[in-house]
C-alpha cells in the first residue's frame, strides 16, 4: 500500500487564551494520494485550524502529522517552510491578487521566495495559467476579471510549485453558482492529474462534488456519508 499523503494521529490544538480553547481534539485522519475531500462543520468548529496545521502554517499542541511520510512535528521552521513551498498549494476565499500586477505577474510572484531559478519563470506561469484555462487573459489586471476568473488565477499561482496537495479554505465563498461550477470542474481535472485536494466549505453543492466528506464539530472530526 502506498504511503498516504496525510496522516494525522491524535492531533490536538489548544489555544492558551482565557478561557483556553481546544480547537482540535484528538484528530486522526488519513488522506491518500488523489483523494478529493470536503471538510464541513459549523463556524468555529476548527476547520481553518485543521487546514493551518495541514499546511504547516501552525503546529499541533500534541499528536503527529506525517506529510508524504515525513514526520513534520519534529522539523525546524526551515524544513517546514521548504516542505510547504514544494508540496503544498493554498487557495483562499479572497483571492489575494495584487491589483497593480497583471495576471501572469501575479502567478510569477508565487516563486519569488522559493528555491526556483528565475529563468523560465514566465513560461512556468503561462503553463499554470493554461492549466486553469486563463491563457487568454494573461496581460489583464485582476480588476478586469470576474470572480471566478480571479480564483482561477489564484489557483494557477498555487499550482506554480507543482504541489502534491491543494488546501482550499472556502474557495467558492465569494462566487456565484456558475463560477462555482467552473472552479469545481477545474478541481475535477486537477484531481484526475493526481493532485490531492482538500476543500473547506459550507456549501452542500461543493461538498457533494468531493469524493469524500469529513465533518468537524467542536474540534472533533468524523467521517461523514
Ligand atoms: N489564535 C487563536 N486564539 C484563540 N482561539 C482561537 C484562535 N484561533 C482560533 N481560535 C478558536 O478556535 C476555534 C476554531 O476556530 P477556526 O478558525 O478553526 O474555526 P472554523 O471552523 O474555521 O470557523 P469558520 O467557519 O467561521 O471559518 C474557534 O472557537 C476560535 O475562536
Ligand atoms: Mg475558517
Amino acid at each position: 500500500m502506498p504511503e498516504p499523503v496525510i496522516e494525522l494521529a491524535g492531533v490536538c490544538r489548544d489555544f492558551p487564551s482565557d478561557p483556553p480553547v481546544r480547537a482540535l481534539a484528538d484528530v486522526d485522519l488519513r488522506v491518500e494520494q488523489g483523494d478529493y475531500m470536503a471538510i464541513v462543520g459549523p463556524s468555529g468548529s476548527g476547520k481553518s485550524t485543521l487546514l493551518n496545521i495541514l499546511g504547516l502554517l501552525d503546529r499541533p499542541t500534541s499528536g503527529t502529522y506525517r506529510l508524504d511520510g515525513v514526520e513534520t512535528t519534529a522539523l525546524r521552521d526551515g524544513g517546514r517552510t521548504r516542505l510547504r513551498g514544494t508540496r503544498i498549494g493554498f487557495v483562499f476565499q479572497s483571492f489575494h491578487l495584487l491589483a497593480h500586477r497583471t495576471v501572469v505577474e501575479n502567478v510569477m510572484l508565487a516563486e519569488v521566495y522559493g528555491p526556483h531559478p528565475r529563468a523560465g519563470r514566465r513560461t512556468r506561469a503561462e503553463q499554470a495559467l493554461e492549466q486553469v484555462g486563463m491563457s487568454h487573459r494573461i496581460r489583464f489586471l485582476p480588476d478586469r476579471l470576474s470572480g471566478g476568473e480571479r480564483q482561477r488565477v489564484a489557483i494557477a499561482r498555487a499550482l506554480m510549485a507543482q504541489p502534491a496537495l491543494l488546501l482550499c479554505d472556502e474557495p467558492t465563498g465569494n462566487l456565484d453558482s456558475r463560477n462555482t461550477e467552473a472552479i469545481l470542474d477545474l478541481f475535477d481535472g486537477l484531481r484526475a492529474e493526481g493532485l490531492t485536494i482538500l476543500v473547506i466549505t459550507h456549501e452542500d453543492g461543493v461538498s457533494a462534488r468531493a469524493k469524500r466528506r469529513v465533518r468537524i464539530a467542536d474540534g472533533v472530526l468524523r467521517e461523514a456519508p
